[in-house]
């Protein structure tokens, strides 16, 4: 099993264009093991772009990611999964034809471990979320929250050094993400990850992350702790740039608060 002594996942000046759309312009941001940094920004900042290229699914034209001082430069997503940066997905993507167990224990055989060893692992990590119930239920069988969770499970599969979740909690009730995020701190306390969230909910953003980073339009406006991004103009202004079309993006921030913050250039 992959054990990597890297301490941060640094992407640097990233920038990535897509037949002439700027998804991510010249985009810095590091993550830290055993802290949560938040990504937020109304759809099409280009947050996704951003877990794909620090997951390896997207290389980027411009920048560079590292884990520590090691370049990642051109490896696959197989590789950045192997030396311990594990990803969710948008919607996620449960294998559904199989159960709980095997979607795990797939996970796990995709890291090189053997099958034996692959079903201790997806035991444990069920075990350790709580979620041992589902190990027999086919996953398409599972209730919406459910598939989320699991999909998390399997991201955790081997131990990740990084955990990127692209809105885990998208589609659920308040109390299911607070359970969800109940679940993430546990998950950090647990294996000591840095973890990555993105999150419509901005209030879940705030109440677990120590350090938030604002996107818009494929550019990192504002950077800080949560105090500052709620009391922070150009967010607040991000988000009411795209109101009124009926998305969750133009959810009010929850009230400001003074204090300072770094607004990028
Ligand atoms: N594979 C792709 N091909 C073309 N354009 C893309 C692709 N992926 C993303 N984009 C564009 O990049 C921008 C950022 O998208 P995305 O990263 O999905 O934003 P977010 O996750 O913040 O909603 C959008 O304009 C989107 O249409
Ligand atoms: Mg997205």
């Amino acid at each position: 099993m992959q054990h990597t002594p890297a301490h941060y996942l640094h992407a640097e000046g990233v920038s990535l264009t897509f037949s002439g759309v700027r998804a991510l312009k010249s985009v810095s941001l590091t993550l830290e093991r055993g802290k949560v940094l938040g990504l937020i920004g109304p759809n099409g900042a280009g947050k996704t772009t951003m877990v794909n290229v620090l997951s390896g699914f997207n290389t980027p034209d411009e920048g560079r990611v590292r884990l520590d001082e090691q370049p990642l430069h051109g490896l696959g997503a197989d590789a950045f999964r192997r030396l311990g940066v594990a990803r969710t997905f948008q919607g996620g993507r449960l294998f559904r034809g199989l159960t709980v167990q095997d979607n795990l224990e797939a996970a796990g055989v995709g890291l090189g471990l053997s099958r034996r060893q692959a079903e201790a692992e997806a035991r444990r990590v069920l075990h350790a979320l709580g979620l041992e119930h589902l190990a027999p239920l086919g996953a398409s069988a599972l209730p919406y929250t459910d598939e989320r969770r699991v999909g998390i499970a399997r991201a955790v599969v081997g131990n990740p050094a990084f955990l990127l979740l692209d809105e885990p909690a998208a589609g659920m009730s308040e109390h299911e993400a607070s359970d969800l995020r109940d679940t993430i701190a546990q998950i950090v306390q647990q294996i000591g990850c840095g973890v990555l969230l993105i999150e419509h909910n901005v209030r879940l953003v705030l109440s677990i992350c120590s350090h938030i980073v604002v996107m818009d339009a494929g550019e990192v406006i504002a950077q800080g702790d949560p105090q500052a991004i709620r009391s922070s103009e150009r967010v607040r202004h991000a988000y009411m740039g795209s109101a009124g079309d009926g998305t969750e993006d133009a959810a009010p921030l929850p009230a400001p608060a003074p204090p300072a913050m770094e607004i990028a250039a």
